[in-house]
């Protein structure tokens, strides 16, 4: 029997000290942190995102915008509000939901936010300070896990870490950030020879691959730490991850569910991060 990681209870104690803390800047300081989310599109699961994010915000006692855009708009456009955002003194953090329609530079739309206002951490200027260890912005999503494993006191020092997965939005930086808590990483991505033998090395197991029920029970050795960032929906258009979680669970020693695992950590995150934008103004 594994422990259960609880994204969900570990994402609202999170929340809830980031309203104190808002709460107190407010009162002391005089300053509501502020984030703006720039939405292109209709795409469906991104506008449940996109909502999410904003009421999060408010909760949390924070100023929160939200700028929807057309389908075709144009590139130009989009960086012109990027622009206005960047000199916008009640904004702190900007998020520009992902995907983008093809015909938009997602690189350059990402470079077009100011570093000091990137939530996301995903300006080429926060990842290379997150790859030197210089404390920054970290992605909501990797930076998540990295809280998840603390806050269950489940050590990463020494131990073997492998990720599935090499996205820029997670794989890659949950990768750096394990290796910054001095864990023995190693990735694995589609041309891996052997994958489940790699796994089965894992203390532990980061899975982000976004292919439901990917990682199955002899891929995983017995009282590993199994991290599913998957969401995926099944047949039935179940919310579902990229771990056979009925079948790893038994062997695991602590594993995240879908949902209510990782997932609720990105939100959570997001509110730290534009907190901590917000502070840095004051600095
Ligand atoms: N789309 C899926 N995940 C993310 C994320 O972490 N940030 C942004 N901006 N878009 C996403």
């Amino acid at each position: 029997m594994a422990i259960i990681i609880d994204g969900k209870a570990t994402s609202a104690i999170i929340k809830e000290e980031v309203r104190v803390e808002a709460e107190q800047l407010k009162a002391e300081k005089g300053l509501t942190p502020g984030l703006a989310v720039i939405i292109v599109g209709e795409n469906p699961a991104s506008k449940v995102y996109v909502r999410n994010k904003h009421q999060s915000c408010i909760k949390a006692g924070m100023h929160s915008v939200v700028i929807e855009m057309p389908e075709d708009i144009a590139e130009e456009t989009l960086l012109e509000e990027i622009a206005a955002l960047n000199v916008d003194p009640t904004i702190h953090g900007i998020l520009v939901q992902l995907p983008l329609p093809k015909h938009i530079n997602e690189d350059k739309v990402l470079n077009a936010i100011v570093p000091e206002k990137d939530v996301d951490g995903f300006h080429p200027t926060n990842v290379g300070y997150m790859t030197i260890g210089t404390p920054t912005v970290l992605p909501c999503t990797p930076a998540g896990v990295i809280e998840l494993l603390e806050r269950y006191n489940i050590e990463i020092s020494g131990k073997k870490c492998v990720v599935i997965g090499r996205s820029n939005i997670v794989g890659k930086p949950a990768a750096l950030l394990l290796l910054a808590k001095n864990g023995t990483v190693t990735v694995c991505h589609s041309r891996t020879k052997d994958l489940a033998a790699v796994c089965r090395e894992a203390d532990i197991l980061v899975v982000a691959i976004g292919k439901a029920k990917f990682v199955t029970a002899d891929m995983v050795k017995p009282g590993a730490v199994v991290i599913d960032v998957g969401i995926n929906r099944n047949e039935e258009g179940k919310l579902v991850g990229d771990v056979d979680f009925d079948a790893v669970e038994p062997i695991a020693s602590a594993i995240t569910p879908v949902p209510g695992g990782v997932g609720p950590m990105t939100i959570a995150m997001l509110m730290k991060n534009t907190l901590e934008c917000a502070k840095a103004t004051l600095k």
